[in-house]
């Protein structure tokens, strides 16, 4: 595992899970999606339906409808409480994050070939000194990244699976999103696309 600091508070660990480790998570999250299937987000107000598909895991998840984004402790369409977040993903936390207490919300995106993300902030969370920690599986991204405001210059980076970014600090509330997945770079998952998973403390 390499670390770089992209900027103060920006830190990508490449390949800080190894083929092993990526599969073995691979397969918690399947079992995971099993208890609590992706669900279609839409954008409030709109109705717009999100490219991704998401889940949650931990006591808390976040979930966007018509009435807005928010965190709750259960699946939008079924009720069913959210699985614990996996020892893998915790130790992560304890190995990385620099912080205190553990994680209690982890957000899982899938991405298949054509999805994406818009850019947008993390800040549905009520504790900002906590950093966000997103875990990458299964094929590649653009990942693009700026400042604090929106429509600023921006830098992009490519995240592979088994990488982990995490951001916090003076990088916490930067504007992020996913400009594209770059379809057959990663074996790893079937059917394929990416998943991402972010550990957040959302309260
Ligand atoms: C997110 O910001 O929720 C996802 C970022 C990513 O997929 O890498
Ligand atoms: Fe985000």
């Amino acid at each position: 595992m390499t670390v770089v600091e992209i900027r103060p508070g920006l830190r990508l660990y490449k390949t800080a899970l190894d083929r092993a480790a990526q599969e073995s998570l691979r397969d918690q999250v399947r079992e995971i999606l099993r208890a609590v299937p992706l669900f279609q987000p839409v954008m409030p107000r709109t109705g717009k339906p999100f490219s991704v598909r998401m889940s949650n895991c931990g006591p808390l998840g976040w979930v966007s409808d018509r009435a807005g984004y928010r965190y709750q402790p259960d699946h939008p369409d079924t009720g069913q409480a959210w699985p614990p977040i996996p020892e893998t993903l915790l130790r992560l936390w304890r190995d990385l994050a620099a912080y205190a207490k553990a994680p209690d919300a982890c957000l899982i995106n899938y991405y298949d070939a054509t999805a994406k993300m818009g850019a947008h902030q993390d800040i549905d969370e009520q504790d900002f000194n906590a950093p966000i920690l997103s875990v990458s599986l299964g094929d590649s991204c653009r990942f693009r990244f700026g400042g604090d405001t929106r429509g600023g210059s921006t830098q992009s980076l490519i995240l592979e699976s088994g990488d982990v970014l995490i951001f916090g600090g003076p990088a916490r509330k930067m504007f992020h999103g996913v400009d594209r997945i770059l379809p057959k770079t990663s074996t790893l998952l079937d059917p394929p696309g990416r998943i991402n998973l972010t550990l957040r403390r959302a309260r």
